[in-house]
C-alpha cells in the first residue's frame, strides 16, 4: 500500500519513526516533507500531502505538534476528510463511519509506539458505507455549497 506523509518541524522526528516502521512492513511512503527540524508552516505541508492524496487516491498521514493546525488546514481542501486521532478506536471509526482519507497526529501528544498502532488501525479499516454513506455525502454537499458561494 502507498501512503502520503508529511509533517511540520514539530512532527519531523515522529515522521521519521513512522516511515521506518511502515517501510519495515512493506508500505511505500511518499514523503512530502518537511525534511529537517527547521521551522516550516504546517498549512504548506497539509497542501502538499492533500494534493498527493487526491491525485493518487491514496491515504495520507499529517503531523504537527498537536495535529490540530495541520488537520484544520487539510480539511479546508476539497475532497480531504482529515481525522485527528490519538487512539485506535477513533482511528477505526474515522474510517468506518467518516471515510476519512487522511489521519492527523500530534507529535507532542502521542508517542511513536502508539502512533504506529493508530496508523495501522486507520490503514486496515474500510468505510462501512450503509447508513454512513448519506452522511459523508452531506459533508461533500457542504463543501460544494461553500465553494459555490465564493
Ligand atoms: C508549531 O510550533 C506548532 O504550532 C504546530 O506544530 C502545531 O501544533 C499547530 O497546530
Amino acid at each position: 500500500m502507498k501512503i502520503a506523509i508529511g509533517c511540520d518541524h514539530a512532527g519531523y522526528d515522529l515522521k521519521q519513526e513512522i516511515i521506518a516502521n511502515l517501510q519495515a512492513e512493506n508500505y511505500t511512503l511518499v514523503d512530502c516533507g518537511t525534511f529537517s527540524c527547521n521551522a516550516v508552516d504546517y498549512p504548506d505541508i497539509a497542501a502538499e500531502v492533500a494534493s498527493v492524496v487526491l491525485e493518487q487516491k491514496i491515504p495520507g498521514i499529517i503531523i504537527c505538534g498537536t495535529g490540530v493546525g495541520i488537520s484544520i488546514a487539510a480539511n479546508k481542501i476539497r475532497g480531504i476528510r482529515a481525522a485527528l486521532c490519538d487512539n485506535c478506536y477513533t482511528a477505526r471509526m474515522s474510517r468506518e463511519h467518516n471515510d476519512a482519507n487522511v489521519i492527523a497526529l500530534g507529535a507532542r501528544v502521542i508517542g511513536p509506539g502508539l502512533a504506529v498502532e493508530v496508523i495501522k488501525t486507520f490503514l486496515s479499516t474500510s468505510f462501512a458505507a450503509g447508513r454512513h454513506l448519506g452522511r459523508v455525502e452531506k459533508i461533500c454537499q457542504l463543501e460544494s455549497a461553500s465553494y459555490k458561494e465564493e
